[in-house]
């Protein structure tokens, strides 16, 4: 009896410790979802942890990494913005020659001239449709790369209202083009109306953007130029079409973007979906930690102000 009266207590004593241990956990549960620890949790078991950015940490979840960028980088990539404000400050490594990888639906007026290789490339891609579309072959680059002494030698010579100040040119970045029209005989200016308009209609499906449009010169502070066109990769193109905004307006929205809000989301004409995001550099450190997808592509460029633009490929 008194054995079973023992069994009974020590049942009781039992249950009653099963209990607390379960009423902890699920206390200690609810906690940590409310602190949201499990997703920091997540966080940790990624290659980077460390971060100034409590909220981004708190946003990385299982989806995002950390990426360890220079800082140096903030002016290199294709989102870059150079303009009577922002210097450009970057080096011309990777510059190629265009008459090396151009295909046959264009020209080049000097072998000398040299560009970003993706604007290259897609440069072919465009001018090749153009061509197949008007029938039209006499596009002439003019115009591309320049080094700080060429752009100051034609800011010396030329017009301030067309010609940067020498190191707030575009055309330093390797990213711009400037087109003509030769035909074998003579040269004219591209004057982009006519069939020629097709260019600035079509141009965003390769990535680029009429730089100086009509309406903006209280923006970019250059008169219109229907010849200048920049590369700035396809999402960012098509959301500058689509909007009818230049360059600094959209560098300026990025900022509205950050990785611990809400992300950009573009679906392009051709239905490709991207997520873009921006990331400002770490100031306490020469490297930023950008967070960037486990499993998707994605590209990092610099804006040459402040920070970083993520595009995800979705
Ligand atoms: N024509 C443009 C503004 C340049 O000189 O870069
Ligand atoms: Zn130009």
């Amino acid at each position: 009896m008194s054995y079973g009266n023992g069994k009974r207590v020590g049942l009781t004593v039992l249950l009653s410790i099963i209990t607390i241990i379960a009423v902890i956990a699920v206390v200690t549960g609810v906690w940590y979802k409310v602190k949201g620890f499990d997703e920091i949790n997540h966080s940790f078991s990624s290659e980077i942890v460390s971060s100034s950015n409590a909220d981004d940490l708190n946003k990385l979840g299982k989806d995002y990494v950390f990426t360890q960028v220079s800082n140096s980088q903030i002016n290199a990539g294709d989102l870059i913005l150079v303009n009577n404000y922002y210097e450009y400050k970057g080096d011309s490594s990777d510059i190629a020659v265009i008459y090396e990888s151009k295909n046959e639906f264009y020209s080049v007026s000097s072998y000398e001239d040299s560009a970003k290789p993706i604007l290259i490339e897609n440069l072919n891609l465009m001018l090749k449709d153009f061509v197949t579309a008007t029938n039209k072959n006499d596009i002439n680059i003019i115009s591309a790369f320049r080094t700080r002494e060429l752009q100051q030698q034609l800011y010396d010579e030329g017009d301030a209202e067309y010609v940067a100040r020498p190191g707030h040119s575009e055309h330093e970045t390797g990213y711009a083009v400037d087109f003509g029209l030769y035909d074998g005989q003579y040269s004219s200016q591209f004057d982009g109306v006519g069939e020629y308009e097709w260019i600035s209609k079509n141009c965003y499906k390769f990535g680029f953007i009429l730089r100086y449009p009509l309406d903006m010169e209280s923006v970019t502070q250059i008169k219109y130029e229907p010849w200048h066109y920049r590369y700035v990769g396809r999402p960012h193109a098509y959301y500058i079409w689509e909007n009818g905004i230049c360059l600094e307006q959209y560098i300026e929205l990025m900022r509205m973007y950050p990785f611990n809000g809400e992300h950009l989301l573009i679906t392009d004409y051709n239905a490709e979906m991207y997520e873009i995001y921006y990331v400002s550099k770490d100031m306490e450190s020469e490297f930023t930690q950008v967070p960037v997808p486990k499993d998707k592509s994605y590209t990092i460029s610099g804006d040459n102000i402040g920070g970083f633009i993520v595009t995800v490929k979705v």
